[in-house]
């Protein structure tokens, strides 16, 4: 979360007066349906017909969208080795295995390896823009329609970014995005949106996020029986701030982009430093620079000189699949029989989270070093950024 003020402090204490805090409510008596609102302004934003803001994070709009397109024990679904480890989890979540696949040199799903990996269990694949960076949509989409695999974009760290002129989350079956406090924009430290054009995938994933939505009004309008599931109902007051914060998404990557561009145009010409290619770099939300080196001895010594404060891919802790450890260990829920990895359905799917699994993704990531921006720099602030980075290239 970027920016935040007195507006996000206004529309909360208008929920507060009104004492009607709960997402459903009767406009006549003064309810104010703020998540309802933010739902059809969020729809609108990313070129979607339905979106549901959830408590559960984007973790639960993966699992409810995982839900959705109806998968479940015995299926497979192809993840990407570099990710926050939520991705792989929410798949556990609905009972299904998790397949991880290469990233390539953009740092999201390689399109060919998820093609090498796609098997008979594969049902969906989970193409992730990480570091508000898009994967390459178009060709993974182009191979999942031929292979009848569905597509569930996590966006979570792309919030409002584009690819091809398309926000993303609006390009597969379902998108996934997280509000929690470490992205672009927030509902207040915690939440996740889903977005689709698929009323069936709404319409369970509904369901699933609310399981008392019998009594509903929303519930009305269902065509599906009811079912028992779990309960990520968001409240007035994450509606009312993501309604707000919605309103800042568009400046706020303005800003970003601006420096982003500023920062890589000053960054080209040395030998040993290149900007890692970026399969859109226009939609790009701009939230980091990325360089790639031939090595990683180089891209230690970049990441090390002073004012470059930036990161090796290698050790962005549990986005590597490596760091994985209750998932690779295979403990998952508090009871044996109710771990995925023991179901009778998933036996002989691929459970394969080795440390060798995704060699070319551990590669990458040892070669690359992420500078994470902030869109309130001065032009001071990004001139002294950009005079460290073309020290620290110059000194390789
Ligand atoms: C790529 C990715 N997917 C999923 C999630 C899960 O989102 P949340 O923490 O809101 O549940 C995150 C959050 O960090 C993420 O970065």
């Amino acid at each position: 979360m970027y920016r935040a003020g007195q507006e996000e402090i206004d529309e909360i204490a208008k929920v507060i007066h009104s004492k009607m805090w709960f997402r459903s409510g009767d406009p006549a008596a003064g309810h104010l349906q703020e998540v309802v609102r933010f739902e059809q302004e969020w729809a609108e934003t990313i070129g979607t017909k339905y979106a549901l803001l959830m408590s559960g994070g984007g973790t639960a709009a993966l699992v409810c969208g995982l839900a959705g397109l109806g998968i479940g024990p015995g299926d497979e679904v192809i993840v990407p080795a570099y990710t926050w480890m939520a991705t792989a989890t929410a798949v556990l979540a609905v009972g299904a295995i998790p397949v991880l696949a290469e990233v390539d040199e953009t740092m999201a799903l390689d399109p060919a390896d998820f093609e090498r990996k796609i098997g008979p269990a594969v049902k969906a694949v989970i193409p992730v823009h990480m570091l508000g960076r898009p994967a390459n949509l178009k060709a993974i989409l182009r191979i999942a329609r031929k292979h009848g695999v569905k597509v569930l974009e996590d966006s979570c760290q792309m919030v409002g970014g584009a690819y091809k002129g398309r926000r993303t989350g609006s390009w597969g079956d379902a998108g996934a995005f997280s509000f929690n406090y470490f992205k672009i924009i927030s509902s207040g430290g915690e939440g996740g949106v889903l977005v689709t054009n698929d009323r069936s995938i709404f319409e369970t994933a509904f369901v699933f996020h609310d399981s008392g939505s019998a009594f509903r009004p929303q519930a009305g309008s269902l065509s599906i029986p009811i079912f028992v599931a779990q309960q990520y109902r968001a409240d007035e007051v994450m509606g009312a701030i993501a309604r707000v914060q919605r309103t800042r998404l568009d400046g706020i990557l303005a800003d970003l982009r601006r420096i982003r561009k500023t920062v890589e145009t000053e960054m080209t010409g040395f030998r040993k430093v290149r900007i890692a290619p970026n399969n859109d770099p226009e939609g790009d939300c701009g939230v980091c620079v990325a360089f790639r080196f031939r090595n990683e001895a180089d891209a230690r010594a970049f990441k090390n000189s002073p004012g470059v404060e930036g990161y090796v891919g290698i050790d962005h802790g549990k986005h590597v699949y490596t760091q994985w450890t209750p998932l690779r260990e295979k403990r998952i829920m508090h009871r044996k029989d109710m771990n995925p990895f023991y179901f009778r359905k998933n036996r002989g799917l691929r459970a394969d989270y080795s440390e060798d699994v995704c060699p070319r993704t551990l590669d990458f990531l040892r070669r690359t070093v992420f500078v994470m921006l902030h869109p309130d720099w001065t032009e001071d602030q990004v001139g002294k950024k950009i005079h460290a980075l073309r020290s620290a290239a110059a000194a390789i």
